[in-house]
């Protein structure tokens, strides 16, 4: 195993009407910034809960955080926490809502221009304070330190992380999932499921407990992910799947073992350019990029095959090809399309990205840094 440093400071108070939790966690003198995207929380229920939970606080208000949200509204946010002098930010929303606020927190304490905190990986040194309410079970934002950015002028989707912008706390009430649209459940389920990939299928270093934590992980998305379209209203299946989301990119299972993150760096600059989903871009990359990488993803795609998926691995490379059928097969269970061409997209998108690729340095990605610009665009290339 791999030394590691672990510590998850954020709090989670997970279950039914758990909003109410926030009352007490933000300092009773805070001016209160809470943030949102596009009204979804207006109309069902969400925004009433928190203003309730907030009723004996000084609150102010940011709506409009788009997804994938942009330095450009963000930097809006940050003059209006200069303004109010606001000393804690409530997030309400999914990855996006979150992502911006940690952009937002850390911006409105930064001497210089902020976009070099994702441009040139300038150091933060402080961020205000940060609590959410997630709305979207996916990315695992609410309780990890990393945000993703767009810029719009540049057609730039970059990340940064801080210890200084990981949530003080998060509330997760699977009941709030009920009101999300079939795209963004199938989006949630497969973020967690490819963040989960990328920790697990790298290469083995002795990392007995975290294989079994990501494997517990992947099965249950597998098992429960598809409930979530044919039973809607079962609560059970929402937690499942909401924890799933936390526990898969909150450093537990990534904590002493290798990291790939490949298909995201590619996934990233699918969006920037043409606005698919970020989980629509995952779905799309991963089948692939498990093919391309067979040979040194070899033994953890048979035990993936073997544990996770229950496949005979006896022919080897047969069995690496049926587990990259069954990726895929998964994908499709909860409506999630795995080709360029499902979105009208060709061979175009392959010089694209990677010339996006270039620019932005991405040039040896993956656990051993072999994901080579000439295999993104072989990458691409297969997956029209
Ligand atoms: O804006 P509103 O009106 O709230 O609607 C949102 C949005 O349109 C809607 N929605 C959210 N909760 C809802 C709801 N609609 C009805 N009922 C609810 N309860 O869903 C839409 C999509 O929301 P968004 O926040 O964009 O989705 P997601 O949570 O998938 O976040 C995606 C973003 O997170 C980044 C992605 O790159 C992308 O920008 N990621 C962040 C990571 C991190 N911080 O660790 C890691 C990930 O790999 C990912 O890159
Ligand atoms: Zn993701």
């Amino acid at each position: 195993m791999l030394n590691f440093s672990f510590s998850n400071p954020t709090k989670i108070h997970f279950g039914e009407q758990q909003i109410a939790e926030i009352k007490q966690e933000i300092p009773k003198n805070s001016k209160v910034l809470v943030t949102y995207g596009g009204g979804s929380i207006k109309k069902n229920g969400i925004y009433e809960q928190v203003s309730d939970a907030l009723s004996e606080h000084q609150w102010f208000e940011f709506a409009g955080i788009e997804p994938n949200p942009s330095y450009q509204t963000c930097m809006k946010a940050v003059a209006l926490v200069k303004e109010k002098q606001i000393d804690y930010i409530l997030a309400v929303g999914g990855g996006s809502v979150i992502d911006g606020s940690k952009f937002i927190a850390a911006a409105a304490n930064f001497d210089g221009e902020p976009w070099d905190i994702l441009a040139k990986g300038a150091e933060i040194k402080s961020a205000i304070a940060l609590g959410v309410v997630l709305t979207l079970p996916a990315t695992g934002s609410e309780s990890n330190k990393m945000s993703v950015i767009s810029n719009l002028e540049t057609d730039s989707k970059l990340p940064f992380g801080s210890p200084f912008v990981q949530p003080q706390f998060a509330v997760l009430d699977p009941a709030v999932t009920y009101s999300l649209p079939k795209r963004q459940i199938a989006n949630g389920i497969v973020d967690a499921f490819v963040h989960t990939m990328e920790q697990y299928l790298t290469y083995d270093v002795g990392g007995k407990l975290q294989d079994r934590f990501a494997e517990g992980i992947l099965m249950t998305l597998i098992e429960e992910g598809p409930k979530t379209f044919s039973e809607p209203d079962n609560y059970q299946v929402r937690a499942n799947v909401m924890w799933s989301a936390t526990m898969a990119l909150n450093g537990l299972i990534g904590a002493g073992v290798p990291q790939d993150w490949a298909t995201h760096m590619l996934g990233h600059e699918m969006t920037a350019v043409y606005g698919l989903d970020h989980a629509q871009t995952l779905a799309i990359v991963l089948p692939r990029m498990m093919l391309e990488q067979q040979e040194t993803k070899r033994d953890k795609i048979l035990q993936y095959a073997e544990r996770v998926l229950g496949l005979d691995i006896t022919d080897e490379n047969e069995a690496i090809k049926q587990a990259v059928v069954a990726t895929e097969a998964f994908f499709h269970s909860v409506n999630m399309p795995t080709r360029l061409s499902d979105y009208n997209l060709g061979e175009e998108v392959a010089d694209k990205i990677v010339s996006q690729l270039e620019r932005h340095g991405m040039t040896a990605l993956g656990e051993r840094e072999q994901v080579t610009l000439d295999k993104s665009r072989k990458i691409l290339l297969a997956s029209v």
